[in-house]
């Protein structure tokens, strides 16, 4: 079960007392435990009397402002994540903020949403959000695998519900989406966790091999065969045996699976006598072996025998909301790799990111977090440092082309679908200019000023970014 540590403490501080309240209504109604102060002298005092994990701060006051604040409050406890908020947007102090440590910068009026999904990640970043768990202990970090949707949890209860089993299990996938991740967290948690967990890819050894390579040899039963040699089914011994890419078995080897499945026995090539073996497979594929079945491709008593237990993983974009705590996992882990201070991929990117449509899935995304963080040099993740594939920005370009081929008899709503058509373009546009904005608005006809009064329309960027990156 998920252990769940006390709330995390956010201290407010606000001369202006709607907004103390605002903001401590908002984040009790997040589970935080809120404690404000009306000036940055009383902000002080309590920093030093006591520990925060975070401090939002407004930036003008008297006769200690917001900067005084961040400055002091990072000397005082270096930990605390503090992010300011100014009703007088001001690009200089923004990046003065950023430069002295500041997490994030919001110009009121904010989006009480997105303050919330600011401070939820930047509490996560550091390991204590409340509301998520540590990794190995909840539903949100299983094992190694990084997921919040219902889908991810639905697969975290599965496992649990297999690795309770021997059965074996089949985790159908598209490439990338995390079926090695799920059989390891299979066997980790089973009762062979502690056994061997063997991994051939059916796929990637040549036909001629395989055989080999899974139930071994005896000596001289073929040329080269110089010892006898143990198979890899043999070396799972107890434990669990995961044969990825199981559609890519020949008839031959799905025959001597089925024996292994069936009997429990395999035979050595060249050998006379059968060896009993005790494994538990888990294959995974991404192939559709239903339709293998029926067109005889694959032998349907094989596939019922493996199948006993089926684990389906949706590709990434069926399950957009993992999307942005994935992405900030990688952003982590590869920031620390490349020993770099980046702590947030800004809106916009993400706003892409979010959009995009991962056919490598998580692998993909992963990939482009790794780039991302190689070539970005400021201290957020840029539109412009996002590499993705050619070929689905294609697919992206020929879908905001299509348009409605019938209208449908219950009616439509042509303004609805003309903003998101223009929302799409949008996208478009600054994909294609690498997230540059004159040019992209240029690219679209429309001056700056239209392009950006539509950005934030749409929610593509926040005036904040606007005018810190300008062009
Ligand atoms: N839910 C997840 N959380 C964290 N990392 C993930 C998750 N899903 C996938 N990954 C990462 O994505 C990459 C691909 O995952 P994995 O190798 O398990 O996919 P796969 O489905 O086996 O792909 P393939 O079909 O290409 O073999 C790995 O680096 C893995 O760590
Ligand atoms: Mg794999």
């Amino acid at each position: 079960m998920p252990q769940y540590l006390s709330p995390p403490k956010i201290l407010v501080v606000d001369d202006e007392r709607s907004m103390r309240e605002l903001l401590e209504i908002l984040l009790l109604k997040h589970g935080y435990d809120v404690q404000c102060a009306e000036s940055g002298l009383e902000a002080l005092d309590i920093v030093r009397s006591q520990p925060f994990d975070l401090v939002i701060t407004d930036i003008r006051m008297q006769p200690v402002n917001g900067l005084e604040v961040l400055k002091q409050c990072k000397t005082i406890s270096p930990r605390t994540t503090v992010i300011m908020i100014s009703a007088y947007a001001s690009t200089e102090l923004a990046v003065e903020a950023m430069n002295e440590g500041a997490y994030d910068y919001f110009p009121k009026p904010f989006n009480n949403e997105e303050i919330i999904s600011v401070i939820s990640t930047a509490l996560r970043s550091r390991g204590d959000d409340p509301t998520l768990s540590k990794p190995q202990e909840g539903p949100l970090y299983f094992g190694c695998l990084i997921g919040e949707s219902p889908p991810m949890r639905k697969i975290y209860e599965n496992i649990q519900r297999v690795a309770k089993t021997s059965s074996n299990v089949v985790i159908i996938g598209e490439s990338g989406t995390g079926k090695e991740l799920v059989a390891k967290a299979i066997h980790r948690q089973s009762a062979r966790g502690d056994q061997p967990l063997v991994i051939v890819n059916c796929g990637g050894v040549p036909e001629n091999l395989i055989e080999s390579e899974l139930f071994g040899h005896k000596k001289g039963s073929f040329t080269g065969a110089a010892a006898n040699k143990m198979g890899l089914v043999e070396t799972a011994q107890g434990g669990t045996l995961f044969l990825d890419e199981i559609g890519e078995l020949s008839p031959l080897l799905q025959v001597k699976l089925l024996r292994l499945v069936q009997d429990k026995t395999i035979r050595m090539i060249g050998g006379t006598e059968d060896i009993l073996v005790d494994v538990r497979i888990i294959s995974a594929t991404n192939r559709d072996l239903e339709r293998m079945v029926m067109d005889k491709t694959f032998r349907e008593d094989l596939y019922y025998r493996l199948n006993v237990l089926p684990i389906r993983i949706p590709p990434l974009r069926e399950r957009r909301e993992d999307i942005p705590v994935l992405a900030q996992y990688f952003l982590s882990k590869f920031t620390k790799d490349f020993g770099k201070d980046i702590h947030k991929v800004s809106s916009y990117a993400m706003d892409i990111l979010c959009n995009y449509e991962f056919p490598g899935n998580v692998r993909e995304l992963e990939h482009i977090i790794e780039r991302g963080v190689a070539m970005e040099s400021s201290r957020i993740i840029l539109p412009d440092s996002l590499t993705l594939s050619m070929y689905r920005r294609k697919e992206q370009e020929q879908a905001t082309a299509s348009d409605v081929s019938e209208i449908p008899i219950e009616g439509f709503d042509l303004d609805q679908h003309m903003a998101e058509i223009e929302k799409r373009l949008l996208q478009q546009a600054l994909h294609q200019t690498g997230g540059a904005k004159l040019k992209a608005a240029q690219l679209l006809g429309i001056s700056f000023r239209s392009f950006r009064y539509r950005l934030l329309k749409y929610g593509l960027a926040t005036e904040d970014e606007l005018k810190n990156l300008g062009q």
